[in-house]
């Protein structure tokens, strides 16, 4: 069994350990000073959290909280989180206790964010079991919760103590919130690492399940990846914009679905359109690429003709646009984000009469 450590670094520098059957790593990312434990975690998740819990009670934690939340989004609620901190204020829980969050990107993003808010921020450890929250919401810092308004509307930049991605988990995990994820990895290989690209175009369908015989290198890529960039840039202020690869559009998509829509699905569809939007704009890009190697996994890549109307102006309100300016993430060759800043209105609906087609 090996185990892989990726550092990322910052303020606060922490690793994300990557195995498979690594659970047992949980008590020293943990650390020795904590007294107690509380485990937030998912329903899904209740086969994996439940090694996890005995573990950490044989480890001789003081006490050891196992507090459940609902599944999926339902989860980053504000009643959810005040629900938490009703039961970390019954258990007397001081900051001598760590949280571990367990569950998809949803899960660790309300752990995060509870962490962060607990007495003005408590010692947090992610244990991601998506892929999605592997390679892209466990690691950089980032947690939220939802309101009635809009998604990840509050929330806070909260580094985690340490990422525990145990690749066994990913076993139960439905083939298409796995295939979800892969938009991530794919997102991981055009905006900095062709390799990435190279390996899922050599064997597809290896690439789909997480026992394949280059999952492993894909997921270790793509999280090296996000480490190095969050590592320059935690707070989002140039560097990290190039993750919003296909998320411009992709957002839209998302808020248009009424996020009924899986987040990789969009992103998907949105890197397919930042392409054409890339090459109509003059830069070397290559689309039929992007098509290839995203349907060759089962990703979509194209979506509702006519959707236009609805789609620009969810566009504009993106956190990521500045003001009224729409910036897109577009690539100049593989491995070289650049922004394109306020295309063309004309444009901007033709390259989306090209991916709707
Ligand atoms: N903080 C960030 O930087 C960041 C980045 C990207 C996405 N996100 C957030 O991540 C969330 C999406 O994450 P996601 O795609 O992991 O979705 P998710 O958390 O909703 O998980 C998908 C589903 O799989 C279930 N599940 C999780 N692990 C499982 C397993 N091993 N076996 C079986 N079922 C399992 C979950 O309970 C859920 O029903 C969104 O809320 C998004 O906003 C955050």
């Amino acid at each position: 069994m090996t185990v892989t450590r990726i550092p990322v670094g910052g303020e606060q520098p922490y690793e994300v350990v990557v195995g498979t059957g690594v659970l047992g790593e949980l008590p020293s990312l943990i650390g020795g000073k904590a007294r107690s434990v509380a485990v937030i975690r998912t329903e899904s998740v209740a086969a994996i959290a439940r090694p996890a819990i005995n573990l950490l009670s044989e480890s001789g934690y003081e006490q050891v909280l196992d507090l459940p939340v609902p599944d999926g989004e339902a989860a980053k609620t504000v009643e959810v989180a005040a629900g938490l901190w009703s039961s970390l204020a019954a258990a007397a829980f001081t900051r001598t206790y760590v949280v571990v969050g367990i569950g998809g990107g949803a899960a660790t993003d309300l752990a995060g964010f509870v962490a962060a808010t607990w007495l003005r921020g408590v010692r947090v450890v992610l244990v991601p079991t998506t892929l999605l929250a592997m390679v892209d919401a466990a690691v950089g810092g980032k947690t939220a919760i939802d309101i009635p308004e809009g998604k990840n509307l509050v929330g806070a930049f909260y580094p985690p103590a340490g990422v525990l991605a145990d690749v066994a988990t990913l076993q139960t995990l439905p083939r298409e919130d796995y295939v979800s994820g892969l938009a991530e990895v794919i997102k991981a290989g055009f905006i900095n690492d062709g390799e990435i690209l190279r390996l899922v175009e050599t064997d597809p369908g290896g690439a789909v399940v997480p026992h394949g015989e280059h999952s492993r290198e894909l997921i270790e890529r793509a999280i090296r990846m996000k480490a190095a960039v969050v590592s320059a840039d935690l707070r989002e202020s140039g560097l990290r914009e190039t993750l919003n690869y296909g998320h411009t559009l992709g957002h839209a998509i998302e808020r248009v679905e009424k996020y009924r829509f899986r987040h990789g699905f969009a992103v998907s569809i949105g890197m397919v359109y930042a392409a054409t939007l890339a090459r109509l704009a003059g830069y070397p890009v290559d689309v039929e690429r992007h098509r290839d190697v995203l349907t060759s996994v089962g990703l979509p890549v194209s979506y509702r003709p006519g959707a236009w109307p609805q789609l620009r102006p969810s566009m504009s309100v993106d956190k990521k646009a500045r003001g009224a300016r729409l910036r897109f993430v577009v690539l100049d060759g593989i491995g070289n984000p650049v922004i394109l800043d306020n295309p063309a209105e004309d444009m901007l609906e033709q390259a989306y009469r090209e991916v709707s087609a």
